[in-house]
């Protein structure tokens, strides 16, 4: 059992400096460093500490604040225990640089990735990817946040700075020494009974009576969480959902709680100035099935809510329309390619019954660059859900049919590039093949099931005028 609920205050991640700034032909490069690195972390104050493995030894790494178009060469310096592989999840990257997962940067040596961040404001994110072990590098640290920001979010007025705060999720297990329990050894899901925002135990966050900005993170290998807000007496509270995985919605959802699985992220404004000198409590109230519940995993954080507001700036209204330039495919109603998620055997999944080791046969789909393909997503059976990935692109959630709920309203208010799969579930999506072309990686986002090789590749591929 952990004792210390709600006593720690919620960490936030380091914004992470770049060593030097380059500018060619009026375009800005910034280059960083960061060191996968062992370190300790004390999570139980009576009993040994967790070993982890992290970006420049934190866990999440540094959070990477970068305005839109400048550009970044991060160079990744492995002195973990084991080959790394980093993916810029959400990011249009060029191949070379997608941590495809058999491009493994060895114990001992580095890579330089390089990222254009052409993309419009957006939360994304950036894990480990390594072939067969990208689980157990997430969990044991290797995960953090990177945001872009750009000019037309920055008008809008929405909160800012110390009110604007990203909220990781993530599930873990400890041992009775302190130190972090292995997740591997289950093919199927793995469920921790600890819940952890932005790396910590059920944290507590002082705010003011005013708006906050949060960008919810699901970084959880197997755990999708129903997110709400509530007061003392355990009443859900509304707020506003003004974004998802590629950036703002054109305008903002109200709702009283929110789905996030694995991979996934969410927007969300929340008034606190209705609750000074009170408690608002962030709730988990998963009714998925098959997800293994512990005593307190039905809670993630408190916020302790002030009496007073320091700054009001960015505290107005959220606007009506918050984005009018969402990039939609072209609608298209033939459906070009069927994916079938689904058990392979004893201890494996497959997409079409073709897994990762299959060299020869895993490239499932050649959508030429600048195109659009409707791809229809299946879920064959089992009780696991599959939240689905697909690489560089931007997903439109055109249906859900098959299972208990259609296209929820914040799935369909703004593009995503991960879409949720559950028992029984048919999933449209539709994406436009661009903007680099190349082969790269779709996948389920539990992060157990793509190490058990739920994952393919497609070939957006060159044609010449
Ligand atoms: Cu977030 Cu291919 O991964
Ligand atoms: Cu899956």
């Amino acid at each position: 059992a952990y004792n210390y609920m709600f006593q720690n205050p919620l960490p936030i991640p380091a914004v992470a400096v770049p060593e030097f700034t380059e500018t060619f032909n009026g375009r800005s490069v910034q280059f960083y460093t960061s060191t996968v690195e062992p370190f300790t972390k004390q999570v139980y104050p009576n009993l040994g500490p967790a070993h982890m493995t992290g970006y420049n030894g934190t866990a999440p790494g540094p959070t990477y604040l970068i305005p839109r178009g400048t550009e970044t060469i991060i160079r990744y310096l492995n002195k973990g225990d084991v080959s790394a592989a980093v993916h810029l999840h959400g990011s249009y990257t060029h191949s070379v640089w997608d941590g495809w997962a058999s491009d493994e940067v060895q114990v001992g040596q580095w890579k330089d990735y390089y990222y254009p961040n052409s993309e419009t404001a957006r939360p994304i994110w950036y894990h480990d990817h390594a072939y067969g072990h990208t689980a157990s590098d997430a969990y044991y640290g290797q995960a953090g946040v990177y945001i872009i920001t750009d000019s037309a979010e920055d008008v809008l007025g929405l909160p800012s700075g110390k009110y604007d705060v990203p909220l990781t999720l993530a599930d873990k297990k400890y041992q009775s020494n302190g130190d972090l329990a292995s997740p591997n050894g289950n093919p199927i899901n793995f469920f921790g009974d600890i819940l952890e925002v932005n790396g910590q135990p059920w944290p507590y966050m002082s705010v003011e009576p005013r708006k906050y900005r949060f960008r919810l993170f699901d970084m959880s290998l197997s755990r999708m969480y129903d997110v709400y807000f509530a007061d003392n007496s355990g009443n859900w509270i509304p707020f506003q959902v003004i974004g998802s995985d590629s950036g703002l919605f054109g305008s903002p959802v109200s709702t009283s709680d929110v789905l996030i699985s694995m991979g996934e992220r969410y927007e969300v404004v929340f008034d606190f100035s209705k609750y000074a000198g009170q408690n608002i409590t962030l709730g988990n109230n998963n009714q998925q099935q098959q997800i293994q519940e512990y005593a307190n995993t039905n809670k993630l954080m408190k916020f302790v809510v002030g009496n007073s507001v320091s700054d009001n700036s960015n505290n107005g209204d959220v606007p009506s329309v918050l984005n009018g330039n969402i990039q939609w495919p072209a609608q298209r109603t033939v459906v070009d390619h069927t994916f079938n998620f689904q058990m392979g055997g004893e201890s494996t999944w497959t997409i079409n019954g073709v897994d990762f080791n299959d060299v020869n046969n895993r490239i499932l789909a050649r959508p030429p660059q600048g195109t659009v393909q409707l791809w229809e997503l299946h879920h064959t059976g089992g009780p696991a859900v599959h939240p689905v990935h697909v690489h560089l692109v931007n997903l439109q959630v055109v249906s859900r049919t098959g299972g208990s709920r259609g296209v929820l309203p914040y799935e369909a208010a703004g593009l995503k590039d991960v879409v949720l799969l559950e028992p029984g579930e048919t999933v449209r999506v539709l994406a436009y093949f661009g903007p680099e072309n190349g082969v790269y990686m779709f996948h389920c986002h539990n992060l157990i099931h793509e190490d058990h090789t739920m994952m393919d590749a497609f070939n957006v591929t060159y044609l010449q005028d």
